[in-house]
């Protein structure tokens, strides 16, 4: 079910065969994840804590790179990950202690936190205004359509803060109403690799002033 991949970069990821999808880009899975999530949420603004809501952990690439941004900026990571069908955690790719982990409990390794919660997004309420950042890498709309809707935006909505910036891979003009129906001012940037957009949304329009501004009145 689960084929180990060499992408464009070097770096690995995986195909599942049956959704028939790759966790990540083949033409760079570890670019791709700094690229739309890491620099798409403009982390890097926040100069002693980071705390990131992730929509889909996957082979826990996403974590592993944020994980190595924070540590060599000397910052705090707290990251939340929601995963409905986590992989066998011999797959993942992160280091391994974080594989030790006990599902809905926070592991502590020195100032990073990570607490992955196997559980579907719409079976968990994130914590009031309380995060910096909101990876959302579901599945594309077809096999994942419940993560492309108003209802899964405003549930990113709520757990972001004011400043707080929503990255995601999506470029379809479906999301995008769904995000702008769930309060969020939305824009685009180009994306990764050889796609031509991704899409960046916030509570603040000045958050996301560096995206091309997507149908922005309300
Ligand atoms: C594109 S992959 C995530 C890639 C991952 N972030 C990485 O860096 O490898 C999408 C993940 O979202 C998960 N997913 C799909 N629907 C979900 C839901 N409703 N709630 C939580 N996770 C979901 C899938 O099981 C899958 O592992």
């Amino acid at each position: 079910m689960y084929e180990l991949i060499k992408t464009k970069d070097g770096s690995l990821t995986y195909r599942n065969t049956e959704v028939g999808a790759t966790y990540r880009s083949l033409n760079g899975a570890e670019s791709e994840s700094r690229y739309v999530f890491f620099e798409g949420t403009q982390l890097k603004r926040w100069p002693t804590r980071w705390r990131v809501l992730e929509l889909g952990f996957g082979t826990g690439l996403n974590f592993a790179v944020t994980c190595r941004e924070a540590l060599k900026a000397g910052v705090e990571l707290e990251y939340v990950s929601l995963e409905s069908t986590p992989m066998p955690r011999s797959l993942w790719l992160v280091e391994e202690p974080w594989k030790d982990l006990e599902f809905g409990s926070a592991r502590r390794i020195g100032t990073v936190q990570l607490t992955l919660v196997d559980r579907r997004w719409q079976d968990f309420t994130p914590t009031e205004g309380c995060f910096d950042a909101c990876f959302h890498d579901p599945f594309g709309p077809g096999p994942s359509p419940e993560c492309w809707e108003r209802d899964c935006f405003e549930w990113s909505y709520r757990g972001l803060t004011k400043q707080g910036v929503l990255a995601t891979f999506g470029a379809s003009s479906g999301a995008r109403t769904a995000m702008k129906e769930a309060g969020f001012f939305v824009g685009s940037l180009k994306g990764a690799h050889i796609k031509r957009e991704m899409t960046v949304a916030s509570k603040s329009e000045q958050a996301i002033a560096e995206a091309w501004p997507w149908k922005r009145k309300r």
